[in-house]
């Protein structure tokens, strides 16, 4: 490194790496936002980065400047926060997946009940707000579903996951938040998929009805008939149960066994999901939240409206015992496995399929429970608050959206009586959380 300057506290070098010229500079961690970025005070201005701790000094190697953000990575840490850990993953450096491995579990869980909170503060909800937490027991081998890339490289085939704002591939063999049914599947996939799978694409994993893995494949370009022989033979039943391949932009699979996914409602009964479709990424916090989502709503002898229902995750816990129950879901697929969820437990509910947006007209309403895709709901806020339901529970995965649909609610007669974040994603700065709104006029 070529010292540049040496003023106190702005410390900034050059250096040749690989060849290349860099510039690197000095600073101190004063936050890390939800996007999992340290956000680091230098005597350039804030750099971000990923992989700082709050008060660590680091080093950072500057990227080169695009718009407003100057954006680096951390070369070196210079005095650790003692919440640094040793990341239990050997590819935590270069893969995109875990921007908080780096930290102790206990830190993490703060990180991301901050974020959560600062979420909350600029709905302008009180900074005094307690805010609850849920923990699972176990932060690695949690992950039930996955989505990863591959590309047929000129020598062999990369499968994994993307670079942290990059299309590039990290190849790995094993992730360790991932299932152990889904990291058996990960290498059988390898094995069987190797000799042909050709092009790039993605490559989605989940669980199955069985407990065995199932498999979406998505492949762009024609693909060599070898490769239909080796999905049929990657269904073995005990590590994969199905196979799902979509090649060359078709809009309907080719299929292998039963590659629908399958979850665990509240009871321990399996609830069918769909292929390639949305289910929660953790069972044990997903029970957790159902649970919660049913002592808030308060469903029993109400008139209740379910907005983003999917494949029925929370309908079959909360519309045995409503007044009246509609749950609306725009995904065909999951439409068709709500369906089936409620006949097979004999649960009366009125399914509709369609945009939210189109239905959300009607008479008053006891409770609304909501859980939107990371977009948020804003499209809906105006029509839900005409129908005054005294309960709105919004379940969310983004404290960002979630923030500014409650700036649109609140005013309109609701405060918020319980805000919770759950750990679905350990290792990860995302949080699912769920708020209850009560109409106070
Ligand atoms: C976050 S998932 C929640 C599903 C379910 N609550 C669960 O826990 O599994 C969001 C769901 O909303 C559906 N969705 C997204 N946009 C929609 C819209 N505009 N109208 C109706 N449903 C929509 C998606 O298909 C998906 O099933």
């Amino acid at each position: 490194l070529a010292l540049l300057t040496n003023a106190p506290g702005a410390k900034r070098y050059t250096a040749r790496v690989s060849g290349a010229k860099r510039e690197f500079v000095d600073g101190r961690v004063r936050d890390v936002v939800a996007s999992g970025d340290a956000v680091i005070e230098t005597a350039l201005g804030v750099v971000f980065a990923r992989g700082g701790l709050p008060g660590e000094q680091v080093r950072v190697s500057l990227e080169p400047k695009s718009g407003r953000l100057r954006r680096g990575r951390i070369s070196d840490v210079l005095t650790p926060s003692s919440a640094r850990v040793v990341p239990p993953c050997r590819y935590v450096a270069r893969c995109g997946g875990c921007a908080l491995m780096h930290a102790s579990e206990d830190e993490q869980q703060k990180l991301r009940a901050g974020f959560l909170r600062g979420a909350l503060l600029k709905a302008g909800v009180p900074e005094q707000l307690s805010i609850g937490m849920t923990r699972g027991g176990a932060s690695l081998g949690y992950r039930r579903r996955a989505r990863l890339a591959f590309r047929r490289g000129p020598s062999a085939l990369s499968l994994g996951f993307r670079r942290e704002r990059s299309h590039d591939l990290v190849d790995l063999d094993v992730c360790v938040v991932l299932t152990d049914v889904l990291n058996r599947a990960l290498t059988r996939l390898r094995e069987g998929l190797a000799a042909h799978l050709q092009g790039e694409g993605e490559l989605s994993l989940a669980h199955g009805r069985r407990g065995a893995a199932v498999v979406v494949v998505n492949a762009s370009g024609t693909q060599p008939p070898q490769l239909y022989a080796a999905c049929e033979q990657l269904v073995d039943g005990s590590t994969i149960e199905g196979v799902a391949l979509f090649a060359g932009g078709a809009s309907k699979p080719a299929l292998f066994g039963d590659p629908s996914e399958w979850s665990e409602a509240l009871d321990g009964s399996a609830l069918e999901g769909t292929v390639g479709g949305f289910s929660q990424a953790y069972a044990e916090i997903n029970r957790a939240l159902i649970a919660r989502v049913v002592e808030l709503a308060q469903t029993r002898d109400a008139r209740v409206l379910e907005l983003y229902a999917g494949t029925g995750n929370f309908t079959v816990a909360l519309a045995p015992g409503a007044l009246s129950y509609t749950a609306v879901e725009q995904a065909p697929a999951a439409v068709s496995a709500l369906r089936r969820n409620l006949a097979a437990r004999k649960i009366a509910a009125k399914v509709v399929e369609g945009d939210v947006v189109h239905n959300l007209a009607g008479g008053p309403l006891d409770v609304v429970v909501l859980d939107p895709p990371r977009t948020g709901a804003a499209s809906v806020l105006t029509a839900l608050a005409l129908r005054k339901p005294r309960r709105i529970v919004y379940v969310s995965c983004d404290p960002a959206t979630l923030a500014r649909d409650l700036r649109e609610l609140l005013p309109r007669g609701y405060t918020l009586a319980h805000a919770e974040a759950f750990e679905m994603f350990p290792h990860t700065p995302d949080l699912e959380s769920i708020v209850l709104l009560e109409r106070s006029r």
